[in-house]
């Protein structure tokens, strides 16, 4: 249970879901198919892959692309209570530090985030991942 290698049998699904979006992936200069889904606490899963410009700055990560399409689909009060990340080039792809702070706007501290590390899959508390977001009430 304790196994950071293993897979929790509930976020499997997110994680297939998560499989599926990076098949979507436009990411046509780094070829990195990233794939990622949110669990909502209203039961709907979203998910979003990233999306590459020329202008390579101007790049979304396929974590805020699902942020981004929750909100838009579901509105402004959603809480993410779990969040796979897949890509497909089976290398690591931990949330990066901007999809982080995105996500904590909208996330619950405990909620697992699950991505491939180079040794397998790991799961850890997104608290553990962003221990101390940005944030103007900070006390
Ligand atoms: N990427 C993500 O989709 N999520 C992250 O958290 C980090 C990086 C994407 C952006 C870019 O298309 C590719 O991976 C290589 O950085």
């Amino acid at each position: 249970m304790n196994d950071p290698y293993s897979t929790e049998p509930a976020l499997e699904n997110l994680l297939e879901q998560a499989r599926q979006a990076a098949l979507n992936s436009y990411s046509p200069y780094s070829g990195f198919r990233v794939g990622a889904a949110l669990k909502l606490t209203n039961g709907e899963i979203v998910t979003g892959t990233n999306v590459e410009n020329i202008s390579y700055g101007l790049t979304i990560c396929a974590e805020r692309s699902a942020l981004v399409q929750a909100v838009s689909q579901f509105g402004p009060e959603i809480r993410i209570e779990a969040v796979a990340v897949a890509n497909l080039n089976h290398a690591a792809s931990p949330p990066c530090g901007a999809c982080r702070q995105v996500l904590a706007e909208f996330i619950c501290p405990e909620a697992p985030v699950l991505f491939p590390a180079a040794d397998g899959p790991r799961t850890m508390p997104f608290s553990d991942l962003l221990p101390l977001a940005f944030d103007m009430k900070l006390k």
